[in-house]
């Protein structure tokens, strides 16, 4: 058998050093650009245009001795809901009082920018937005580099502030699963398909927080010996499993908070019926 050697030629000297060609990479490399730039782009107009909605965005309510009324399903891009003019006036006080203010638009910015400063979601958009770089051994699209030094990326550093942010909002998702329990009209506790989705999506924003790297950081960060800290060593050894899969707990709990805002609102909007199951 005949082996047959090639050699290409590169001049060093492209963008961080990297050599002056595109690539040479022959693999289809950009497929993981395209699904990115097509899923967050799916996301960021359809949270865009849930948000804007202002209707069909819960179901019912229950009298609640800890914040007055609360909804049954309340879609989590609506929570807390911060206008008068909720349906039932989710939460005992309020920040928005004209009609046309969407309570989503209250609040969405902690969630959004919770997932926009993630440390993987930056990862994904840096390369699938910016081509900086588009992929492992692939050239910048840009003839400079200057990572996050300076704005407006450098403002990407108050990632852990929104992550404590980002607690609030769990600890409120949580408490609108628990209170979907409880069925409408006087029905006592229960068990609805809605009640189920509620339930995971809290669930799996529990997951992506505990997952993140701010919340490793929280727990083992700047730590010199665990011996002398048991207690953080303890939280430190129950996230590193779950930081490992962050980015499998940054996709699902994506897709599972839309698909929790578009199950509320065809509840809603009398599209479909929240089954009980028992
Ligand atoms: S690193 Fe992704 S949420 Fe913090």
């Amino acid at each position: 058998m005949t082996v047959v050697e090639s050699t290409t030629q590169v001049t060093l000297g492209g963008a961080r050093g990297g050599p002056d060609l595109p690539t040479l990479r022959e693999d289809r490399w950009w497929i993981q650009p395209v699904v990115t730039v097509s899923i967050l782009t799916a996301f960021v107009i359809y949270s865009t245009w849930a948000a804007f909605q202002n209707r069909f965005y819960a179901v019912g309510y229950t009298t609640d001795s800890l914040f007055g009324k609360a909804h049954e399903l309340i879609s989590p891009f609506y929570s807390p809901c911060l206008t008068t003019h909720c349906d039932a006036g989710s939460i005992g006080f309020h920040i928005g009082t004209a009609s046309w203010l969407s309570p989503a638009l209250l609040i969405l910015i902690f969630p959004l920018g919770f997932r926009m400063t993630c440390y993987y979601y930056r990862r994904s958009y840096y390369r699938a937005f910016w081509w900086a770089p588009p992929a492992c051994a692939v050239s910048d699209a840009h003839a400079s580099y200057s990572g996050e030094t300076r704005f407006p990326l450098i403002i990407q550093n108050v990632h852990r502030y929104f992550f404590y942010f980002g607690l609030v909002f769990n600890a409120l998702l949580t408490y609108d699963a628990v209170r979907s329990f409880h069925m409408v009209g006087g029905g006592g506790w229960g068990v609805s398909v809605g009640a189920i989705v509620l339930s995971i999506n809290a669930t799996l924003l529990w997951l992506y927080s505990l997952s993140c790297h701010a919340c490793r950081h929280l727990c083992g960060g700047q730590v010199k010996s665990f011996k002398e800290h048991p207690i953080r060593h303890k939280l430190w050894k129950f996230v590193t499993p779950l930081n490992a899969k962050h980015m499998q707990f940054a996709w699902i709990s994506l897709f599972f908070v839309a698909f929790t805002d578009i199950y509320v609102r065809l509840v809603a909007s009398g599209a479909w019926t929240d089954f009980k199951l028992f």
